[in-house]
């Protein structure tokens, strides 16, 4: 089985790109698995399938006809059902729904193998929140990356403001804390750092210092 780097963490922690870097450097594979949530949400709604209908859910999650294709400026192209929706699965609508789907052990479940199936030579570095935990427990490195409420939505704040809207610094982090409370505390995988997890406070470093630390980790 090749090696897996499990990168768990809360959202603003810096985990996407990270992640993304990581398996450049190691010239691994990349599992995105929020992009798998959000896709199944967004074919839910696609679909008409509402989110009660949790047998429903779990099918369309072991079956989800989706694709990750690497275009030639190595930025990948997220595929659904035949048509590019590496965009349309971004927005907050979608993340707000995939979070809620996500928060059904079925749907879950239904989504494990696929994530598994992610696994192949050379490596893999897993993006998520329950990589380290369920995913992946064997992985050889896992990483818990956070930072503070403040720091996230600080960097947020930018995210939101380069798109042009305008929103409350104060209000962000509220939501940042609440979201991470439900996070840290729901039935299913919860957020919470993975045995023998190393454990990145980002809240100072820059994104190279953190890869710079997991690199030297992989390399031992
Ligand atoms: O960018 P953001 O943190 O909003 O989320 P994401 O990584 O794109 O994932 C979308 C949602 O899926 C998150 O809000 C989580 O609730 C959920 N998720 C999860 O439960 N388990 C994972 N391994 C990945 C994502």
């Amino acid at each position: 089985q090749a090696p897996v780097i499990t990168i768990d963490g809360p959202s603003g922690a810096g985990k996407g790109t990270v992640s993304q870097l990581v398996a450049e450097k190691l010239g691994w594979h990349l599992l995105d698995s929020g992009a798998l949530y959000r896709l199944l949400a967004l074919a839910a709604s696609h679909h008409g399938i509402e989110s009660d209908d949790v047998e429903a859910l779990k099918v369309l999650a072991e079956h989800l006809d989706i694709q990750f294709k690497q275009s030639e400026d190595s930025k990948v192209e997220i595929v659904l059902e035949g048509e590019v929706v590496t965009q349309a699965i971004r927005t907050e609508i979608v993340g707000n729904q995939a979070s809620k789907l996500a928060a059904i052990a079925d749907v879950r479940e239904g989504l494990l193998l696929r994530q598994r199936a992610f696994v192949q030579e050379p490596g893999l570095v897993a993006d998520g929140r329950d990589m380290g935990t369920v995913v992946f427990p064997e992985a050889s490195i896992k990483v818990f990356l956070t930072a503070t409420p403040e720091e996230r939505a600080q960097r947020r704040l930018l995210q939101l403001e380069q798109k042009g809207d305008v929103v409350d610094f104060d209000a962000l982090v509220k939501t940042i804390k609440e979201r991470d409370e439900r996070d840290a505390n729901r039935a299913v995988a919860p957020l919470v750092p993975a045995t023998g997890a190393l454990e990145i406070d980002s809240t100072e470093l820059s994104i190279e210092q953190v890869v710079d630390i997991i690199l030297s980790e992989a390399a031992k």
